[in-house]
């Protein structure tokens, strides 16, 4: 399945009306580029499918997934939040869009963020742990602010995915657990008796690239149950509930039906909170916005025949500029955009890293001469925002294409590497 702008016209890929042999040559490579048809359309499939009749929906874009000023001004049009969970993606926010549309994150917020996030009033400060409320409650009282705080707390459901991307066994470190009786009462103890710490409502997220709707549906039911315990036990009405991201994309042949998702999800938040308090439901997709509008091309150099038989397709890339097959085994499609039809060989497509697992995709079928354009799909979502300097390998970039192109990230120069050391 090809992103949107996408179109196939004699042996040869086009977005929108270019040719990957031109962008190749234009604009250099590795190249990230996004198609802004998927990305609108994607954007569109939440605005549409996450409506319930009985609750105000809010989507809060999960920027870990893909960050730039362009992406902030996209979400500011449509009137979402933005999550941020460093000081750093904060820095970008503030200059890029209303820092008051954020939400904050991070199990180990520092002091220097807290300050930033209460002096800047960003929207909503999701608060990790009891400790992190205490400190909250100090700094809402030397700034002589409200602070408004979501909670986020782990429902102990299990999502079937990756476990570095699980994050609501009992034993993660996001949160505190639902079940932990002792420190949920000292939490809402401290919400009941500080009028400069609002609790809008309690936050959750189960974990990422999670395909089947059941993980979320007892999600849904899970977190309502729980927030009408809550606010029963401690006499605390609570009006909102966060119920996270992980909506998981098509990479090869996971079959998600995003529509259907949303559909069924909303169905049963319609029916959990109809007789209750709470009066809006957030959400914060990242991967189901970006992946699949994102895609990169390499340029290939050669294809090495080994002694022990594999072949390889090296290309001018790599972990630095996608690490989620090393660190996840993930795997993608990969194409070449200028020859889709000629004779295949079979390779692993690698990159330039001094790394074995240095691997773009294996056990690929692609036509290939010297020089052509490589391109990998759906690398949009944790790709670009998980690259690194490894091997002194510089940051690629970005274009985003629609009937015209912009360069929505420049590349990366030498000069760039220097400016630590000077
Ligand atoms: N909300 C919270 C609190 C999160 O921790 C995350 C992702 C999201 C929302 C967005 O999840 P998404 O809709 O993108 O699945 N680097 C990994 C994914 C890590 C996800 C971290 N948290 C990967 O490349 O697969």
């Amino acid at each position: 399945m090809l992103p949107r702008g996408l179109v196939e016209k004699n042996n040869e890929l086009y977005i929108n009306k270019y040719s990957f042999k031109e962008l190749q040559k234009e604009y250099g490579t590795p190249l990230y580029i996004y198609d802004k048809k998927e990305l609108m359309t994607n954007i569109d499939i939440f605005n549409q499918y996450f409506k319930g009749k009985n609750f105000e929906s809010q989507v809060v874009y999960a920027s870990k997934a893909f960050l730039v000023p362009k992406m902030c001004e996209i979400i500011s049009e449509h009137n979402w939040m933005i999550d941020a969970v460093s000081l750093g993606d904060l820095y970008i926010i503030d200059n890029s869009m209303d820092i008051k549309k954020a939400v904050f994150h991070g199990n180990n917020k520092s002091m220097e963020e807290l300050r930033f996030a209460v002096e800047k009033e960003v929207g909503i400060i999701v608060v990790d742990n009891y400790e992190e409320l205490i400190t909250i409650g100090m700094l809402a009282k030397e700034y002589k602010k409200v602070v408004k705080t979501m909670f986020r707390v782990n429902p102990g459901i299990e999502a079937h995915t990756h476990s570095y991307i699980q994050t609501s066994l009992l034993s993660s470190k996001f949160g505190e657990s639902i079940y932990d009786e002792e420190v949920l009462s000292k939490i809402m103890n401290f919400y009941v008796n500080n009028k400069q710490v609002e609790l809008l409502g309690f936050h959750s997220h189960i974990g990422s690239q999670i395909t089947e709707k059941d993980a979320f549906l007892k999600n849904a039911e899970v977190m309502v149950d729980f927030t009408l315990k809550m606010e029963k036990m401690y006499n605390y009405p609570i009006k909102e509930l966060n119920l996270g991201g992980g909506f998981g994309i098509t990479y090869t042949n996971e079959e998600v039906d995003l529509k259907e998702i949303l559909q069924a999800f909303v169905n049963k938040l319609d029916e959990l909170v109809a007789s209750t308090n709470i009066k809006k439901v957030y959400i914060e997709p990242g991967r189901s916005i970006v992946g699949r509008s994102g895609m990169t091309l390499y340029t290939g150099s050669m294809i090495k025949n080994t002694f022990g038989g594999k072949k390889y397709l090296f290309v001018d890339g790599g972990m630095t500029d996608n690490i989620r097959p090393a660190l996840y085994q993930a795997v993608y499609e990969v194409l070449n955009p200028v020859n889709l039809n000629g004779e295949k060989t079979l390779v692993d497509v690698v990159g330039k890293c001094c790394e074995s697992g240095d691997i773009v995709s294996k056990d690929i079928k692609i036509a290939f001469s010297k020089g052509d354009p490589i391109l990998v799909l759906s690398t949009g979502a944790y790709g670009y925002s998980m690259s690194s300097n490894y091997n002194s390998a510089l940051k690629a970039k970005v274009i985003l294409v629609d009937d015209n192109i912009e360069v929505i990230s420049r590349k990366e120069e030498l000069q760039d590497l220097m400016r630590l050391y000077k």
